[in-house]
């Protein structure tokens, strides 16, 4: 079932957009990054084909399995899900995230506490989330529990010592959060809408693989940058570089039978 041997690497037939890793792929990512702003459902909707995809190549079609999209925002991540025929819910703590017209069935739920039976989830599906919860252990382990023995768990994060990993005060992180963000207001005459401490964290990739490889509960298929065309799984495996060059570190993980 799993193609968890081709990390990377489109099923024949089950990707839609470019061929993951590839630098059409990057650049297409990019390109709609660079429009977040002004046309954010363009972009969404193409990281959601693009994420899809990677669910697919990992563990086969969605069609007709249950996609749990913890912490998925506007919903554009769920919407793909159930355009490939998943039975996909959204779980989302902050009512502000989501979208005017959120997914039928939509839960207003935290990721530390999914109101789901243990093993509901075929596919449990978290973007983007992990630097912004305050325990991302207890948050793993929860994604853990509500995904059935075999199940695939797709999480990935910006990790605080990425070029992006302050977000919207990217770069400027390195020189301290506190000057980010207050250059941030002062450019943009805006508050910011993260602060350290608060609502991001500095999660970095070294202690999370040290935490994952301990747990007895998944397993990784594959640690990879989600975003890069080229070396995606070798730069995770170089300590100190993968903190700089992986941007967005994507684990693959399957639950372990218990
Ligand atoms: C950067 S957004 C990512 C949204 C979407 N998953 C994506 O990839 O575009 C971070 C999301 O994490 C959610 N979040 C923060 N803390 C959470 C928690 N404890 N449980 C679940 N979601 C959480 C936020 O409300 C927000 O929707």
């Amino acid at each position: 079932m799993s193609a968890g041997g081709l990390p990377g690497r489109a099923r024949p037939g089950a990707g839609r957009g470019p061929k993951d890793p590839s630098l059409r792929r990057s650049l297409a990512l990019f390109r709609a990054f660079l429009h977040e702003q002004d046309d954010p459902d363009a972009c969404y909707a193409l990281l959601a084909r693009d994420a899809a995809d990677q669910v697919e190549a990992y563990d086969g079609p969605v069609a007709g399995r249950i996609v749990v999209d913890v912490g998925g925002g506007s919903g554009h991540f769920t919407e793909e899900f159930r355009a490939r025929g998943a039975d996909a819910y959204l779980f989302e703590p902050d009512v502000r995230e989501l979208a005017e017209k959120p997914p039928e069935g939509t839960v207003v739920a935290d990721g530390y506490l999914l109101p789901l039976a243990d093993g509901t989830a075929d596919v449990t599906f978290s973007s983007n989330v992990l630097e912004h919860v305050a325990d991302p252990q207890t948050f793993l382990s929860e994604l853990a529990r509500v995904t059935r023995p075999g199940g695939l768990i797709y999480v990935s994060f910006t990790n605080w010592l990425s070029p992006w990993g302050g977000h919207e005060w990217a770069p400027w992180h390195y020189a301290g959060a506190e000057r980010a963000r207050a250059r941030y207001r002062r450019r943009t005459g805006r508050p910011a809408k993260h602060t350290l401490g608060e609502n991001l964290f500095p999660v970095h990739i070294g202690t999370t693989l040290r935490h994952v490889r301990a747990r007895d509960d998944v397993r990784i298929v594959s640690a990879r940058s989600r975003y890069w065309p080229f070396l995606t799984e070798t730069v995770v495996k170089v300590p100190g570089l993968r903190e700089f060059a992986t941007w967005n570190l994507l684990l693959i993980l399957r639950r372990c039978p218990v």
